[in-house]
């Protein structure tokens, strides 16, 4: 059974990051086992792990819908999407990536969404875990593709409001159709352990699990010489706590 792991969280707290490194360590000596999903229309996720993507699911839609009346001549409209569709995923090495791209525009997309949505489900159950880097806030919750989830990681800072807005995202997945397996939450950058508020407020919320990932300075500097954050070491402080979560999944 694939298991889905889906990262969310408020703007810039680190959920492509995570999403990244839980990445490096489940594709750690193995290959093709993961599929990573961009799921944020201001797609990162590519560039954050050094991959070269052509094409995204909304560049699919669009051009479907211009060309659904006009195929190619000698193609069935099958053969057009499946090859529409599998331009859409960069194959790397070791893992596989889906961008989701730009939002819909105007135009009756139903039909082409139904395509996409089953080609998507399809394509999940061929690997042994499908990651999901979510775009900023809880919308993505409500418009969801995916009817079950076996982790939903929910990263926060370090803060009162942060954590607070955590467990709001918490509470609203929780009130979805939507199975999930455990709701941890991730306070990224949290430095030197956390204040007795915060330890506090955690104590009176209703997470599986937490962790805590420590601020790693390495990574900036892999992000200003555009190297993969793949190529983080694996001795960083950051990833031995990623090791550990990994370990659990
Ligand atoms: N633990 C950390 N130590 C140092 N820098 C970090 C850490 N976590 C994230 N960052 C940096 O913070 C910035 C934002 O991280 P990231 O892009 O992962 O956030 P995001 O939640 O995906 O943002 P967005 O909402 O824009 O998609 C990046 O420059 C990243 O390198
Ligand atoms: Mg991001």
């Amino acid at each position: 059974m694939t298991k889905i792991i889906s990262v969310t969280g408020k703007g810039g707290v680190g959920k492509s990051t995570f999403s990244s490194l839980i990445l490096k360590y489940l594709t750690q000596n193995r290959k093709k086992v993961v599929l990573a999903v961009d799921a944020d229309s201001n797609s990162t996720l590519g560039e954050m792990l050094g991959v070269k993507v052509e094409s995204t699911i909304g560049d699919v839609r669009e051009e479907m819908l211009k060309e659904k009346d006009n195929l190619p001549a000698g193609i069935s409209k099958q053969e057009y999407v499946d090859y529409q569709i599998q331009s859409a995923v960069s194959e790397e090495d070791k893992f596989d990536l889906i961008t989701m791209g730009r939002p819909e525009g105007p135009g009756c997309y139903c039909y082409i969404n139904s395509i996409l949505r089953t080609f998507i489900d399809n394509i999940s159950s061929k690997y042994e875990y499908v990651i999901i880097d979510n775009e900023a806030g809880m919308e993505h919750l409500s418009r969801r593709t995916t009817l079950k989830m076996d982790s939903l990681f929910i990263i926060s800072e370090p803060t009162l409001i942060g954590i607070k807005t955590a467990d709001r995202i918490r509470n609203l997945a929780f009130e979805m159709d939507i199975k999930i397996g455990n709701y941890e939450l991730v306070i990224n950058r949290a430095q030197n352990g956390l204040d007795a508020e915060l330890e506090k407020l955690l104590t009176e919320l209703e997470f599986s699990k937490y962790h805590l990932l420590p601020y790693d300075p390495a990574l900036e500097q892999l992000l200003i010489k555009n190297v993969s954050i793949l190529d983080l070491p694996d001795n960083s402080k950051l990833y031995k706590k990623i090791l550990e979560i990994g370990k659990a999944l």
